[in-house]
């Protein structure tokens, strides 16, 4: 028998979330050396508990979700999700506009694949999160990155997005707030970027998965609510604000001018379709999730987890020589740059694994996030503080004779 190869389109795929460092990682594992590993955001294995106002909700409940459910997902969450977008000022939704996915993983896929002829163009950040830019290559498109700039607390840089528009280009992708960076973007930069999605009639991704974990008293606007005369579609879940990755559950929300997305809109129903419903349990707590803010809330605030381990994080990193941050205002991740003179950093990779060898906590690099130049790299802040700090500690002491080369 010959050989099986691996298709065309997912060559460009690389998900080093859980990639060559993440192996090794493992591999010492293994071999029963105890590494700390930072690099997903995966809540639940660092001591978060299910909140209980999610536990009661599904409590009992099994048997509403062993039928197939609604392709969309079931009448009581997607009421919920509709309230939640309607709240944050959604123009022009409504329960049908809402599919509810097995996490927003899932629906990325969903929503790329009816929009890309091979060669179409999407504009994604860099940094990015990987997922998007190895959905757009395995619907058939183009990734195109443009620029968030570090000078300017990492928001996207509407001259470089203008800049890489091209007569291809499909759509453009807004993570907001992101990841990597934990920035939140100011309402004059989304209102900037609508504004070029408009002048070029693109479709306007906002992945906004991380908007309930906003700290330091700043607020979260939706995308959509300055597109009401474009095609909008919006993610979110809630794998982070209420700690259940494990849940997959997701959903995304179209809004604006769906007038003009009648045939995309059959497209992605299809797809649903095909794999039927979205898992049903999961959905038994959405509504309840949704009406409890207070679980995520006290996690923001000084005593709350991340408040505080972004805090432990922070001070930590204030004291080390040739590394530099922007803090971040939402999620539980930051991404700090390397002085390369000085660390003669070649290869982001190869920091990782040195890093991970010498001090056994295990982080990703900024390739892994789209990032272009090999001096970046994604700290999670999810360890407790003294563990976080700790392991902060560690890349002191590491980077006190690091040389690369
Ligand atoms: C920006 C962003 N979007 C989407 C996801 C995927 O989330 P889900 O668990 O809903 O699939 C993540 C997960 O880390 C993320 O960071």
């Amino acid at each position: 028998m010959s050989n099986i190869s691996l298709a065309e389109k997912m060559k460009a795929v690389h998900s080093d979330i859980r990639g060559p460092v993440f192996e090794e990682a493992n591999r010492m594992r293994q071999n029963g050396i105890d590494v700390l590993r930072l690099n997903t955001g995966n809540p639940g294995v660092f001591g978060f508990g299910l909140p209980e106002s999610l536990r009661s909700a599904i409590a009992g409940r099994l048997d509403e979700a062993v039928p197939y459910c609604d392709l969309r997902g079931m009448p009581a969450a997607r009421a919920a999700i509709f309230n939640y977008h309607k709240k944050k000022g959604l123009p022009n939704i409504s329960e049908d506009d809402i599919f509810v996915g097995n996490g927003v993983s899932e629906l990325v896929t969903m929503a790329l694949l009816p929009l890309l002829n091979p060669g179409d163009e999407v504009l994604i950040p860099a940094p990015d999160y990987s997922l998007w830019t190895n959905s757009v290559h395995i619907a058939g498109g183009t990734p195109v990155h443009y620029i968030c700039d570090e000078q300017n607390f990492w928001y996207p840089d509407p001259a470089d997005i203008r800049a890489r528009v091209t007569p291809k280009t499909k759509a453009i992708l807004i993570i907001n707030p992101n990841n990597p960076t934990g920035a939140v973007y100011p309402d004059e930069i989304l209102r900037e970027i609508a504004q070029i999605a408009r002048e070029n009639n693109l479709v306007v991704f906002a992945d906004e998965i991380y908007d309930r974990l906003v700290m330091d008293g700043l607020k979260h606007t939706s995308m959509g609510t300055f597109c009401p005369d474009l095609f909008c579609v919006t993610f979110n879940g809630l794998s982070k604000s209420h700690i259940v990755c494990g849940f997959r559950c997701g959903w995304m929300i179209f809004s604006g001018n769906k007038a003009i997305a009648k045939d995309y809109i059959a497209g992605i129903r299809q797809l649903a379709a095909m794999r039927l419903c979205a898992n049903a349990i999961m959905q038994l707590a959405i509504p309840a999730a949704l009406e409890d803010e207070e679980s995520t809330r006290e996690m923001l605030v000084p005593g709350g987890r991340l408040y505080e381990q972004r805090e432990a994080c922070c001070s930590v990193l204030d004291t080390i020589d040739g590394l530099t941050y922007v803090k971040n205002h939402a999620a539980f991740y930051i991404f700090p740059k390397l002085d390369a003179k000085r660390f003669n950093i070649t290869d982001d990779n190869q920091f990782a694994f040195d890093y991970l060898h010498e001090k056994h906590v295990m982080i990703i690099p900024g390739r892994g996030f789209n990032w272009p130049q090999p001096d970046h790299f994604r700290i999670v802040m999810l360890p407790e503080p003294e563990a976080l700090a700790d392991a902060m500690r560690k890349l002191k002491d590491f980077l006190a004779t690091y040389r690369q080369g």
